[in-house]
């Protein structure tokens, strides 16, 4: 079911009326002034169908001006915005809260430029992460970043989360001196991104790990090992696994004799195949050997490599399907990262499946906490032990999925007042009227005169 919010609409925000739905048909295109029931219904829920809305307008804009004069119209209205790209945010960040102007910039997603020398990619923010890569493969570019949801989320989206994602490990972040700013600063509209080349020869391995302690020194030793071709270090648990065999169609387990405790993926990405091939054989067979894999398959082909991926990438999928997700996203010292899904399933007991996976090269672990039907006792029972129990550990509540709506009054847990204070200040002077993704990513105290 879809959260309950205690947070009061802001009576400063206007309401929309048959003037302002004048004007945007002015200054807009045909078709692109939404006020249909149907296309509103999936605009004003989020991926998760967590959270819900009830705006009464979706604008598409063509191009900068447009997005220009929509936000200079509804400053002036003092008409609350809020940006929204391929909506598969997971912190309620991209649906309105109340009757919040959806703005969506899907119709910008044209290519501007690639330098084929430099690998500097130019394209509006509209575009779909995966459509870029696609664009790319052909000039034997990379885009920087890969995540599960890249068929629908735009860059844009990305951008404005600073998503980090599966290769996260080996490119590093998505713009690594620019504050991600979930849309409460305004609209992006294009983005300029340096691209890595894209290398020949890509080799992918499933492991099986009986304990958390190999799994963190398999990471010691890939990251010495394999070094430089080192593109991904993926890792689940039993739980992940089993849910992801349970709920997903045609998903084999790769190793089918029975379930392991943990489950590790690595990826090598370079330039000469047979060198590359024979460095993770040698990797593999050393961690066998050595007892920290108990078992372990590389992909013969590229559909062997989707088949692994599709595990790892399923996972959220499977646990929306299996109910109620309660989803926590953290940035923990590795060596105490696994405690937390330990201490947080003997705290539920058998009411609630615990999971964790995540990028385990960044030190980001998804926990996961799954239930047939949503909870208030579990949730009791999860916050706010999981943000305490971070902090406690001087870890982050938000490593890559942002703040939005779920955490924003959770800040302080990561964040020292004066860094909010900061922020809440920045957002004044870009904002002053605070129309951008209002209740968002800052607690609403920094918005109360
Ligand atoms: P939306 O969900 O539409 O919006 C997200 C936020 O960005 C909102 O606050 C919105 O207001 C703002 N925004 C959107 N477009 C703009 C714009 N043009 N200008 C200004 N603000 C804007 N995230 C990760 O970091 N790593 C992962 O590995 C990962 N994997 C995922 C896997 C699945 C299956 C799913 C469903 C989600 C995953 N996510 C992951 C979360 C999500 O995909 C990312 O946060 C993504 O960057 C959101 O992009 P989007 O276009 O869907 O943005
Ligand atoms: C992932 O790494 O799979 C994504 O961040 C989505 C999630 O956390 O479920
Ligand atoms: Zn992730």
């Amino acid at each position: 079911g879809s959260t309950t919010i205690n947070i009061q609409r802001n009576p400063s925000f206007s309401m929309i009326n048959s003037d302002d739905i004048n004007y945007f048909r002015d200054i807009l295109d045909d078709n692109t002034v939404i006020q249909d029931e149907d296309r509103l219904s999936s605009a004003n829920i989020d991926w998760m169908r967590k959270y819900k809305g009830s705006s009464k307008l979706l604008l598409l804009p063509k191009d900068t001006d447009e997005v220009s004069k929509i936000l200079r119209y509804c400053n002036s209205r003092r008409l609350a915005v809020v940006p929204q790209g391929g909506n598969t945010g997971l912190v309620g960040g991209s649906v309105p809260v109340y009757d919040e102007v959806i703005v969506n910039v899907g119709l910008m997603n044209k290519i501007i430029s690639l330098d084929k020398v430099s690998g500097i990619l130019k394209c509006e923010a509209g575009c779909i992460l995966q459509n870029l890569d696609s664009f790319l493969a052909n000039e034997c570019y990379l885009m920087p970043i890969d995540l599960g949801a890249k068929g629908s989320c735009q860059i844009g989206g990305n951008v404005s989360t600073n998503a980090g994602g599966l290769h996260f490990v080996r490119y590093g972040s998505l713009h690594g001196n620019v504050l991600g700013s979930e849309g409460t600063l305004g609209i992006i509209t294009k983005v300029s991104i340096l691209t890595p080349a894209r290398l020949s020869s890509t080799n992918l391995a499933f492991l099986a790990c009986e304990d958390y302690s190999s799994c963190q020194e398999l990471l010691l030793k890939a990251k010495r090992g394999l070094g430089e071709v080192l593109s991904a270090f993926e890792f689940l648990d039993t739980n992940s696994m089993d849910l992801v065999l349970d709920k997903l169609e045609g998903v084999r387990n790769p190793f089918p004799s029975s379930l392991h405790k943990f489950y590790v993926l690595i990826e090598t990405t370079g330039t000469d195949d047979s060198y590359d091939r024979a460095k993770l054989e040698t990797f593999l067979v050393n961690s066998m050997e050595g007892g920290l894999i108990s078992d372990g398959v590389i992909a013969q082909d590229i559909n062997q490599a989707s088949s692994f991926w599709r595990i790892r990438e399923g996972i959220t999928e499977a646990l929306m399907k299996a109910g109620a997700v309660y989803k926590y996203d953290l940035s923990l010292p590795v060596e105490k990262l696994y405690d937390i899904v330990v201490e947080m399933q003997l705290r539920l007991g058998s009411s609630a499946k615990v999971c964790g996976y995540g990028h385990l090269g960044d030190g980001n672990l998804h926990l996961n906490i799954s239930t047939p039907n949503y909870d208030d006792n579990v949730f009791a029972q999860i916050e706010p032990f999981v943000y305490e129990w971070t902090a406690e550990h001087r870890g982050s509540i938000s490593a890559e999925h942002g703040l939005g709506l779920m955490k924003a009054d959770k800040i302080h847990y990561s964040k020292s007042t004066e860094t909010v204070r900061l922020m809440a200040s920045i957002k004044k002077l870009v904002d002053p009227n605070g129309i951008m993704n209002p209740y968002k990513v800052l607690p609403q105290s920094i918005y109360s005169p």
